[in-house]
């Protein structure tokens, strides 16, 4: 029987669109995935989304969707970036869907009757506008670290997790030297940062808003949204369901890959409860480093989001995850930069790799008609260069159980610099010339010929498309690979004709060449944006007219507008509709100056369900048009009687 192997990616917010430094863990998760199913294992890859809690609900309301249509549209630029990306998953889970829910209700409520969850006060600093509490010394300056604005003092009934009961395990798992936390240094900071002063309680239920778990006893409470997401892990696996039996056989997992600043909440708190639930902990949780760009936080309103799809168009999807991988040590923070991408795509792919690639073949093709030829006269230069080989492939294996995926990929290629200086150094191209050599230059390509097809197998969790093209190269098509086929001085068979392709990388002048990705970039932005004259959003089903006539649209005249106490994003409108009184909240704040529109008419659907907004009441909707970057409040081009209708 195979052996399992339970690997994991944090689940994603679906807050906006992921750019490359987002897709780090995944692509690396992916790599560890495709390497340890082709080393046999029975792979079990999790990936999907964090869709509850106060800042989807916020972002949602901005938008004018409910939260659930909100985060169904969201998804799906997900799930299409991983398929772009080619990310080999093996379970999308989404916290909204009710199987996740109804387990983390079941697990809220044994805790509850363990006595581990209680009921109690929250007290502490609240922003208002946050909506968050913070401790004294999270504050900054007295202030909400969030938005910089006063605080007030608090009390809230809430839910506690006893997280403080957990505190001597907790460390011990950290002392043990088990490795469950890696790189080491994750591990000092959580003990010295969090567990050496003292583990208090954790809150786990709000019920400042609503878009969330409820917890099933006390209906007015919405499970905290980290306690909602890491449950993830064991629920995607049907743990309390009549099937259990990925549970059963997958759990514990083997990995948690996470960012850096989450590492508190998989090595603390997620232990904590299943240390409470008397379950398994995970194996290892590999807190990886962030990737800046260019020296600073990419971050939207710098201007400076670096995105994946327009550097797969333009370079490939090899090009991308290789980048990734090796530029970057897993465990440390790395500087994103275009330059040092388009520099090792010259050097690294195009150059090494690529030149390496074609001098073989053309040197078969040339010599041998085409045919790979079958090693013969053995000299000892052959050995070095199979030494280093071996070497190699033992080195990338332990990096690649320790994931040093960087390391692990420059040992493939000190195998290829050793390669081409090998071609230096046997000089096929003197041997060609002299008959008496034959025997010597066909032991020469067919090493080459090998050491390519090895380089393949160990490129291939990494870049697929590249080892599938060389393997082509090669006269192989779909090989049957098997690992050990590296350990095998003979797996790489002759005999077969090997085809010329065009250069699998482009070799590029990187200068001129970073005007090109920054168009193309914004481009990429634009088109998602909307800034081009295209259906973004495709046309609704038809209705009849007796669907329209249902709808009750009236010129309303504003006469009074003010900010939402609780929302920067939203304007409550006091209007008149023919002598009558209304008001409506509108996400419109940041487009217009509340004194700009009173006096103003507008046209509004005056028979919607009234509902709160943030605790406001809204009596119908004010119309605009808009798209992701502008929008404009409709009006009447001349000004008619308010309450006047609209047809
Ligand atoms: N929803 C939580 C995770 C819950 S897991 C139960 C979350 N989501 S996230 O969308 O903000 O981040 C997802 C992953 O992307 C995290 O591992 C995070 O570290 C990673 N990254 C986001 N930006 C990044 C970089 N610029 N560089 C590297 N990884 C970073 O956290």
């Amino acid at each position: 029987m195979s052996k399992k192997f339970y690997i994991t990616t944090p689940l994603y917010y679906p807050s906006g669109n992921l750019h490359v430094g987002h897709t780090y863990t995944t692509v690396a998760a992916d790599a560890l995935a495709r390497y340890k199913r082709s080393r046999g294992y029975d792979v079990q890859f999790l990936t999907g989304t964090d869709e509850h809690g106060q800042k989807i609900e916020q972002v949602a309301i901005e938008k004018e969707l409910s939260p659930k249509q909100y985060v169904d549209e969201m998804i799906e630029k997900i799930k299409e970036l991983w398929n772009t990306l080619e990310i080999s998953y093996d379970i999308f889970i989404r916290t909204t869907d009710k199987e996740h829910e109804e387990v983390v209700q079941k697990i809220f409520t044994k805790l509850f009757e363990k006595g581990d969850i209680y009921k109690g006060n929250y007290e502490g600093h609240y922003c208002t506008p946050c909506e968050s509490f913070w401790t004294e010394s999270q504050l900054v300056d007295g202030k909400c670290p969030d938005c910089g604005r006063e605080v007030q003092l608090a009390k809230e009934e809430a839910y506690f997790f006893k997280l403080s009961k957990y505190q001597e395990p907790l460390m011990k798992l950290f002392e043990e030297g088990r490795d469950f936390l890696k790189p080491d240094n994750r591990g000092k900071e959580m003990v010295n940062n969090f567990l050496k002063p003292g583990l208090e309680d954790l809150c786990v239920s709000r019920t400042t808003f609503d878009w969330g778990v409820k917890v099933p006893f006390d209906e007015k409470h919405v499970i905290y949204v980290w306690f909602d997401a890491v449950i993830n892990y064991i629920s995607a696996l049907g743990i309390y369901s009549d099937n259990d039996e990925k549970f059963n056989k997958y759990w514990p997992a083997d990995v948690h890959f996470v960012g850096k600043e989450i590492v508190r909440f998989h090595t603390i708190i997620w232990p904590a409860i299943l240390m409470a639930l008397d379950i398994e902990i995970p194996k290892q949780v590999f807190g990886h480093g962030w990737i800046i760009f260019e020296n600073d936080k990419m971050s939207k309103s710098k201007g400076n989001v670096i995105y994946s799809e327009p550097i797969i168009e333009l370079y490939g999807i090899d090009a991308l995850k290789y980048f990734l991988l090796r530029e970057f040590s897993f465990g440390s923070d790395g500087n994103f930069s275009r330059e040092g991408f388009l520099t090792r795509m010259n050097a690294d792919l195009a150059n090494d790799l690529g030149n390496l690639v074609s001098r073989t073949i053309t040197m078969i093709d040339k010599y041998f008609e085409g045919i790979v030829p079958e090693r013969a006269l053995i000299e000892e230069i052959d050995d070095s260069l199979l030494a280093v080989v071996n070497e190699n492939i033992f080195e990338y294996e332990e990096n690649m159980e320790n994931y040093n995926f960087s390391e692990a990929l420059s040992n493939v290629w000190k195998i290829i610099s050793r390669s081409n200086k090998y071609i230096d150094e046997t000089k096929p191209w003197v041997l060609g010339k002299e008959p008496e050599s034959k025997e010597r230059l066909k032991t020469v390509l067919y090493n080459l010929g090998e050491v390519l097809f090895k380089v393949s197998i160990l490129i291939r969790p990494f870049m697929e498309h590249t080892a599938n093209a060389i393997f082509e190269q090669l006269g192989l098509d779909n090989p049957d690979i098997s690992w050990d086929m590296l350990k095998d001085e003979n797996s790489f068979e002759s005999g077969q004709r090997v085809s010329k392709h065009s250069p699998m990388f482009p070799r590029v002048d990187v200068k001129k060449e970073i005007d090109r990705w920054n168009e193309a970039n914004q481009k990429f932005i634009d088109e998602r944006n909307g800034n081009k004259d295209e259906l973004k959003i495709p046309f609704k089903d038809e209705i009849s007219i007796d669907d329209f006539d249902k709808l009750d649209f009236r010129v309303a005249t504003v006469k009074e507008v003010k900010k939402h106490p609780k929302a920067d994003r939203l304007l409550v409108f006091q209007l008149d509709v023919a002598g009558n009184n209304r008001q409506i909240v509108s996400g419109i704040a940041e487009y217009y100056k509340p004194e700009d529109l009173v006096g103003k008419q507008v046209i509004i659907i005056a028979n919607l369900k009234p509902i709160k907004l943030r605790g406001v009441e809204s009596c119908g909707m004010i119309l605009s048009a808009s798209n992701d970057d502008e929008l404009s409040v409709l009006t009447s081009l001349k000004n008619v009687k308010s309450g006047s209708v609209v047809s």
